[in-house]
Order: C-alpha cells, then sequence, then structure tokens
C-alpha cells in the first residue's frame, strides 16, 4: 500500500510518500519521497510558534512540497487534466479558509496525473488548530480530486510507530540499488505491553500500549511539556529558539570539557527535581523553569561559562525526573518495550542516559527510540501511522482538527 503523508500540526510542513507492506506484528516501510520545510528561522524572531504565521507558512508550502515529494517517489507525471465544474467547485468550498492555496492547487493538479498511490494520512491533532486545518483541508481536496481514502492520524500515534520503527537491515539488493538504510524501515518482533514516553514541545506523557493501537495513560505533566521548559529556559538564557537543541550543545560542550579552565568566576547551581520522590509517574517542570529565573534574578551578571553550567544542571534535572518516573512506570507496568518519542528525544544526554540505564537496571526490557531524522516532526512518522490504521479500514472523509487530540484517558 502506498501511502501519502501529510503534517502541518506545528512548525513544520511536510509530506512523505511511503510504501507499506505486512501487518501489525510485522511491518515494512520503503520511503520512496519526504520532504520537509522547517519554518524556525520564520517564527525565530517571536521566541515562539506564531500560530497565524504558521498557517500562511503551510498553506504556501503544501502544494511545491507535494511536487518535490511525488517527483522523489517518481510518481509526477505530467498531463493536462479535465476536472469538472462539480469536483472544482466542492475543491474551492473545501480550501476556502487557506488563502493562497486553491489558485496553487488547481495550477498544480490541473498538470498532473493522480498519482499511483493508495490512501492519504493527515494528521487531524493535537497541534495548532489553524495549522492543522490547512493540512486537513489540503488532504481532503486532494482525496476527493483524486479519489483515494483519508486516514485521519494522532501525531502522538506517530511518534510512537516512528520510535517502534528500526532501519531494516539492508538486503544485497539493497545495498545494490544504493538505497540509503533510512529509506527502508521496519516494526517487528515487538514486545507488548510497551511504554512510551513521549516528550515534545506540547507534551510530556507516559503511555500504554498492552495491544496494538490500544493506549492507557500512566503519567503525564502537570504544567510544562517538557520542550516547553527546555524553550522557555533557553530563552531566560538569551538562547535562539527552539532552545532545546541550544541548552543541548552548551551543556554537551562543557560535559566534553569539564576539566577545562574556566574564564573568570564560575558559580555552580543546583536545581530542584520536581516530583523525583512522589509516589507517581506524573511530572512538573514549571517549578524548573521558576527556579531558573530566580537563579538569573540572583546573579544577573551570568557569564558565558556560567549560562552552560545552568544549561548543564537544567538538563541533568530534566534527565533525573523523566528517567526515575519512566523506571517507576516500568515497574508498575511490567512493560516488556520502553520506546521514547518526540522531538525532545533528540537530545543527546537524555538519549545516553537511558541507554545506560536500561543496559545497568531493566537489560530484559527492549529499548528502541527513533533514529535522529525520525526523532522531530516529519511525516513518514505520519504515513506509519497511516498505515496500522489503514489496516483496520478506518477511513473517513470528514476529519476535523482537534488540537487537543489525545491517544488515552487516564484510568
Ligand atoms: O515533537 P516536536 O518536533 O514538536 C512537537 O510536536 O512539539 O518537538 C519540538 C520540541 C521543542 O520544544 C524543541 O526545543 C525540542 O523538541 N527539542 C529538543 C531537542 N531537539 C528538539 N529538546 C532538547 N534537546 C534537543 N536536542
Ligand atoms: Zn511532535
Amino acid at each position: 500500500m502506498k501511502i501519502l503523508a501529510i503534517e502541518t500540526s506545528c512548525d513544520e510542513t511536510a509530506i512523505a510518500i511511503v510504501e507499506a507492506e505486512g501487518n501489525e506484528e510485522r511491518a515494512s516501510f520503503t520511503v520512496l519521497g519526504n520532504t520537509l520545510l522547517s519554518q524556525i528561522e520564520i517564527h525565530k524572531e517571536y521566541g515562539g510558534v506564531f500560530p497565524a504565521l504558521a498557517k500562511r507558512e503551510h498553506a504556501k508550502n503544501l502544494v511545491p512540497i507535494l511536487e518535490a515529494a511525488l517527483e522523489e517517489a517518481e510518481l509526477l507525471h505530467e498531463d493536462a487534466q479535465v476536472i469538472s465544474e462539480e469536483t472544482r467547485s466542492a475543491i474551492t468550498k473545501i480550501l476556502e479558509r487557506e488563502p493562497g492555496l486553491e489558485e496553487q492547487f488547481f495550477e498544480f493538479v490541473s498538470e498532473c496525473e493522480p498519482p499511483a498511490i493508495d490512501a492519504i494520512a493527515v494528521t487531524a491533532g493535537p497541534g495548532l488548530e489553524p495549522a492543522l486545518w490547512v493540512g486537513i483541508n489540503f488532504a481532503k481536496a486532494l482525496a476527493l480530486l483524486w479519489d483515494k481514502p483519508l486516514v485521519a492520524v494522532n501525531h502522538m500515534e506517530g511518534h510512537i510507530l516512528a520510535a517502534l520503527a528500526q532501519p531494516e537491515a539492508p538486503s544485497i539488493k539493497n545495498q545494490a540499488s544504493n538505497k540509503s538504510q533510512t529509506e527502508k524501515l521496519e516494526i517487528k518482533n515487538v514486545e507488548m505491553p510497551v511504554l512510551a514516553l513521549l516528550i515534545s514541545g506540547g507534551h510530556t506523557e507516559l503511555v500504554l500500549m498492552k495491544e496494538w493501537l490500544q493506549y492507557e495513560l500512566i503519567g503525564r505533566t502537570r504544567d510544562d511539556a517538557v520542550g516547553e521548559a527546555f524553550d522557555k529556559v533557553a530563552r531566560m538564557l538569551a538562547l535562539p529558539y527552539p532552545g532545546g537543541p541550544e541548552i543541548s550543545r552548551l551543556a554537551e560542550d562543557l560535559r566534553s570539557n569539564l576539566n577545562a579552565s574556566s574564564q573568570g568566576r564560575t558559580l555552580e547551581f543546583k536545581l530542584p527535581r520536581p516530583m523525583i520522590n512522589e509516589a507517581s509517574c506524573d511530572f512538573s517542570f514549571a517549578g524548573l523553569k521558576t527556579a531558573v529565573l530566580y537563579l538569573l534574578k540572583d546573579n544577573p551578571n551570568i557569564t558565558e561559562d556560567e549560562k552552560s553550567r545552568m544549561a548543564l544542571e537544567f538538563e541533568n534535572a530534566v534527565t533525573e525526573v523523566l528517567w526515575k518516573k519512566t523506571s517507576r512506570a516500568l515497574e508498575e507496568t511490567g512493560a516488556q518495550t520502553l520506546v521514547i518519542g518526540g522531538g525532545v528525544s533528540a537530545n543527546t544526554h537524555i538519549r545516553r542516559a537511558f541507554t545506560h540505564s536500561m543496559d545497568t537496571t531493566c537489560p530484559s526490557v527492549q529499548f528502541r527510540i527513533p533514529s535522529a531524522a525520525l526523532t522531530t516532526d516529519n511525516a513518514i512518522m505520519i504515513a506509519l501511522a497511516g498505515f496500522y490504521r489503514a489496516l483496520r479500514k478506518e477511513f473517513i472523509t470528514d476529519i476535523i482538527a482537534n488540537g487537543n487530540l489525545s491517544l488515552a484517558k487516564k484510568p
């Protein structure tokens, strides 16, 4: 089954075309086309994602990246198309709230043969609703025009499946055809239950999957998401948006350089580990952020070296809390597999610390982290989740954006 997947939940406009085969227990994926445009540079000056701007950028970028993805997948065949008045006016209605998209849409599709795809998957939530709607309406318009079934994808399910997917060992045939390993993924030998630690800009939760696509919420943040805390603390330290990678860079440099002589005075900072000893799998990061704020008030003339020390201590505090809660959840649930997903799972220290702790304390539990390219938002993960939902024939024509869409409710 060839799936065209669209992701516009936040500040990445992404389209992927993935050929998927198999079943839930054993699925394999070949990435035929994958395009992604990040809006980070545009949102930087606002210090965060500005929804109206995200919506406008998605509308501007979707047609060009669709064309690029189809071309990469060798599915782009130019040929003048006749579009009936009825279809044209239905599509005009679908796209009426996406300024600028309709004109580009018709210009492109009237010269392009319907591609040989079997389904269209699109993120329905969670995320920024104005941004989600652009992708959804674009998907609806394509599905109507090309007569393809539509699948609504929960973005967080995409993160989980991307984390479960592993690069397929290259076969002789692939080696010969020079296909890179990231283009072939497989999900197999997954031991249930799976515990997923989802850490992103909008989410921090521990979710249990006892059976495929059935979720139970084990723990969640009571206030800020981890990525949000990284971004806010980075802003306090006058680092550019998004702050996660910046804090990580400062902390990593300092770790690898801890014995090097420091310039001038060097303060040591100590931050709290919120809720670390509480008998629950919930998190709280707002207090950690406030603690950084107070430290900065007490030390207004912080040096660059001290900034790095604060970044390091913040990253250590977050990592310790994440691990403690995850290990508690592993014990409580008896999970046989642990995955980490979401943008923050790109963090080098968190990846290293979890790998080490899993090796030393839970060697019998499978541990999977997505490859670096699959950690932050992308459309491959939406194609993976789209395939799992399509296998269950969960096709839908009237998708609605839901900014707060959740995988599971707390029991
Ligand atoms: O999953 P994602 O791409 O978007 C959402 O669905 O939110 O996650 C984005 C978040 C941002 O808060 C960003 O600062 C954080 O992931 N992030 C990181 C790193 N790379 C991205 N946080 C810590 N360390 C990183 N290396
Ligand atoms: Zn995400």
